[in-house]
């Protein structure tokens, strides 16, 4: 039992989720980031797609020219400005093609440069919490969404430059005319205002719906997969999924739709001003400056483009600031997240272990929660011992499995490694001098050897090594029962698949925990439940008939410590050490025969369990 009296996790209140690094940094990151990559290239695509944006911008001009020499009858400067017309709509085909291909051949080399930077990243953190916390999720659910889009940053940074080139042009050529035409520009401003803000509001509507999206595909997969279809159909709750669904859906989605119609009637009222003094414009050059043809025909044309232009700066800026300066924010997040997690630690583990692990008034809670599953819990396993941790079902025992192979750290109080604090280990140092099979193991479908082999990598193809950590699993039947043996593919959606029960993959997984040499811990936390009591019993007794007694860690050994987790006394009463946790406290610690003299918890538990199988 827990000490927990509180609500579950989603009540509590959530500390410190620290805010989004600022966009224009983050987004500046991310130009170095592809600039690391594809130095070459993305300078070609930038310089192509602003040398693109040149000749569509003169366009007034030669309108203007070609406008003049009609009205005062010059054939030459008509040509002029044909030629002037003809080149500039050619050019500009020629390069937008060009620059185009360019880009696309930029984005697609950054886009895998990113993909695999931010799976580097996540796979860095070397904590859990990042993928238990809901916000934390929320985050990295979009991000993940997003790098896909990342590389469009670029793209549109580049686009938003050239338009921001040919807005400048535009605006010089209008000031030619008269510089009061510059006040086109002010108009223009609320519909820029309203572009960049309008996603910024949506984004916030967006990431509070993400829990609602995220619940519905949730809900999706248990109802659509095959995992659980047999418990959905016994249960009868199909129907009460899919409208669970709906519901989750509409909770995520009216708000967002709500939001977008509220937006873009506000945009539209902006642009409905700049259409205004568009054409006052027009006709304070034609009446108020009574000027030449040619000049009202710039004036039209440049004011026309002058509204494409700013409505494509304002569109590409919208997108840059919703969408993708949005997702190099939380790039530049996970990356500070990432590095700040890694903080330097400056100790080896130790080559072998001679006093032990303790703990040290160890409490723990789960990030985001305030609920102590672990509360100052001081204890030690000594070196070569085989340590059996029992308690009732969320007695906190697993949890003490994950801080010792530091999934987590602890909220209190520090781990010690033979005096070395685990947390100055480097966890990458720490984790491969840790071997184990976990309650909730993974069914890694591949080819048998490789299942197992995955345990210690260096020897996933050494038929030997594999062959003898299945044995040391007492998986051998498992293979045996395999139409190829150790070559037999598994996973029947995988061609010549096949599927094994689900004993069968625990024994497989606990045989993968067996490949590492010399561990400094092993953990086995019920690796051995779906077996029946019978072979787990057989299994632990060779095991600890092999392992170095407890207190030798001399010459031979590396002072091993075993810690296994178990609901079964008959296998527990072999371990030097039991360790019994019981709301959130370790409430004894000894020998079985030791225990059964205090005749307290333990003595209580075991007698339960004597009982049933009498
Ligand atoms: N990721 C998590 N986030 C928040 N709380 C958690 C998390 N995992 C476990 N808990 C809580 O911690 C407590 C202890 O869980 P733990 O998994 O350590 O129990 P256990 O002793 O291993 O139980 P079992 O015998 O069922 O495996 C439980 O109350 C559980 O609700
Ligand atoms: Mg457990």
């Amino acid at each position: 039992m827990t000490s927990s009296s509180n609500a579950g996790p989603a009540s509590q209140p959530r500390p410190d989720l620290e805010p989004l690094p600022p966009a224009l940094s983050s987004m500046w990151r991310l130009c170095k980031l592809g600039y690391r990559h594809e130095p070459r290239l993305m300078m070609v695509a930038f310089v192509l797609s602003q040398l693109a944006a040149l000749p569509d911008a003169l366009l007034a001009l030669w309108l203007m020219v070609l406008g003049n020499a009609v009205v005062q009858r010059r054939p030459t400067l008509l040509l002029v400005a044909a030629i002037g017309l003809g080149v500039s709509a050619t050019a500009t085909w020629f390069l937008m093609t060009v620059s185009t291909r360019v880009q696309r051949r930029f984005r697609d080399k950054v886009t895998i440069a990113l993909e695999a930077h931010v799976a580097r990243l996540q796979a860095s953190i070397v904590t859990l919490a990042h993928q238990e916390r809901p916000e934390y999720l929320d985050r990295l659910a979009m991000l993940r969404h997003q790098v896909f889009v990342l590389d469009h940053m670029y793209m549109s940074l580049f686009t938003t430059c050239g338009w921001i080139l040919r807005l400048a042009v535009t605006v010089v050529l209008l000031a030619s005319i008269h510089p009061a035409l510059i006040l086109l520009l002010v108009f223009a401003l609320p519909t820029v205002y309203t572009a960049t803000w309008r996603p910024a509001v949506e984004r916030v509507v967006q990431e509070r719906s993400e829990q609602p999206n995220r619940l519905a595909r949730h809900l999706f997969t248990i109802a659509t997969t095959a995992a659980p279809g047999k418990e959905v159909r016994v249960l009868r709750i199909g129907d009460r999924l899919i409208e669970g669904r709906r519901r989750a859906w509409e909770l995520g989605f009216l708000p967002i739709a709500r939001v977008r119609w509220q937006t873009a009637a506000w945009h539209a009222a902006a642009w409905t001003i700049f259409g205004l003094a568009y054409v006052g414009g027009i006709v304070f050059v034609a009446w108020g400056l009574r000027a030449s043809a040619g000049a009202v025909l710039l004036v039209l044309a440049a004011g026309s483009r002058l509204s494409a232009y700013i409505g494509a700066t304002v569109g590409e800026l919208g997108f840059l600031r919703g969408f993708w300066m949005d997702g190099s924010r939380r790039l530049a997040w996970l990356e500070d997240y990432a590095n700040r997690v890694a903080a330097a630690p400056d100790l080896p583990p130790p080559p072998s272990l001679t006093r032990g692990i303790s703990f040290d008034h160890v409490s723990f809670a789960y990030p985001g929660t305030s609920t102590l599953v672990l509360e100052d819990v001081s204890l030690t396993l000594p070196a070569g011992a085989i340590v059996a941790v029992v308690g009732e079902n969320g007695a906190g025992k697993t949890t003490l499995v994950k801080l010792l192979a530091r999934m987590y750290d602890p909220t209190e109080g520090a781990i010690l490694i033979d005096d070395r604090p685990l947390a100055r280990i480097p966890v990458d140092q720490w984790r491969e001098r840790l071997a184990g099979a976990f309650q909730d193991f993974v069914r890694f479908e591949f080819v048998a050897r490789h299942s197992v082999g995955l345990g210690y990598l260096p020897q996933l193809d050494v038929e030997p090594a594999v062959a003898a950590a299945v044995t040391r699993a007492g998986a051998t039947d498992v293979i045996e029962k395999l139409p190829a043996g150790l070559g037999t593919q598994l996973g029947p959606t995988w061609p010549g698949g096949v599927d094994v029960s689900f004993g069968q993959w625990q024994k497989l997984a606990l045989a993968r925990g067996f490949m590492r040499e010399g561990p400094l811990v092993l953990v086995l936390d019920e690796p051995t439940a779906a077996l029946d009591a019978e072979t787990e019993h057989a299994l632990f007794e060779r095991y600890a008939a092999a392992a170095p007694k407890a207190g030798t860690a001399g010459s031979s050994g590396n002072g091993r410590i075993t810690v296994l987790v178990s609901h079964r006394f008959s296998t527990v009463r072999m371990a030097d050490l039991i360790v019994v946790l019981d709301g959130a406290h370790v409430v004894e610690t000894g020998t079985h025969d030791r225990l059964m003299a205090m005749n307290g918890r333990y003595a209580e538990l075991y007698r339960i369990q004597a009982r049933s199988y009498q």
